[in-house]
């Protein structure tokens, strides 16, 4: 992995961490990895294989499901492309509970450096921008760059509930609020790989900034440095 530049991109659900970290990788021409999306993919096959929240997963599992990560949105599980069906609510909640076992981590962050070690060995691109909640922290602390983006819980209820409410008329500002607020608690209390910005990571509020400003502000972080 000697020239392959990790960037690693960590922040709070609905701060628009996917969608900052794909123009990032756009722009630099690098390869985008979303971990949430390896975590979502794991819960779906969980809630396939008929998980309820409470239970334990079913023995196994975790040892078959096959995760492959493409370019672009062509995730497949058991070879099955789901990436489109990875964003709604209940997927979410399903995957905040389960992000938080061990043993869900640790297929994760396999998956996560396996995909890296495989571009890296195809040399296509010259990096990765990997998104999620411990990238900086666990999974590639070593990465050359590191961020940590994050804006108010209204700021961020509002932009996801704008998102949502394009297939979900049905939601309210209020709901969304709530599940936000439930799953950044879980996410930054867990034992396990806490949400937290991680050493040498460059903090950045986007409440007041657009998607854009947020980028060229990481642009100008990563060029300063080159
Ligand atoms: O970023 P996202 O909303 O797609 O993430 C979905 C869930 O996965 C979220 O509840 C936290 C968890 N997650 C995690 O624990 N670690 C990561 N590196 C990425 C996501």
């Amino acid at each position: 992995m000697a020239h392959l530049q990790v960037i690693a991109l960590d922040g709070p659900g609905g701060v628009g961490k996917s969608s900052t970290a794909r123009a990032l990788a756009d722009r630099l021409g690098y390869f985008f990895l979303s971990s949430g999306s390896i975590y979502r993919a794991i819960a779906w096959s969980a809630l396939r294989r008929g998980w309820r929240r409470g239970e334990p997963l079913a023995e196994g599992l975790l040892d078959e499901v096959r995760i492959d990560v493409g370019a672009g949105d062509a995730l497949r599980v058991d070879g099955e492309p789901i990436a489109e069906r990875l964003g709604s609510d209940a997927i979410s909640e399903a995957t905040s509970l389960l992000s938080t076992l061990p043993d869900v981590r640790e297929l994760s962050n396999r998956v996560q450096r396996a995909t890296v070690a495989g571009i890296a060995e195809e040399g296509r691109y010259p990096g990765v921008v990997l998104e999620g909640r411990d990238i900086g922290t666990v999974v590639f602390p070593q990465a050359r760059h590191k961020f940590f983006i994050t804006a108010s819980v209204a700021v961020r209820a509002e932009r996801r509930f704008a998102e949502l409410t394009r297939t979900d008329p049905a939601l309210t500002l209020e709901a969304v609020t709530r599940a936000l607020q439930a799953r950044d608690e879980r996410d930054s209390k867990r034992a396990i790989a806490p949400l937290k910005p991680a050493s040498r990571a460059i903090v950045i509020d986007t409440s007041s900034l657009s998607a854009d400003e947020v980028v060229e502000a990481m642009l100008r972080e990563i060029q300063g440095e080159a």
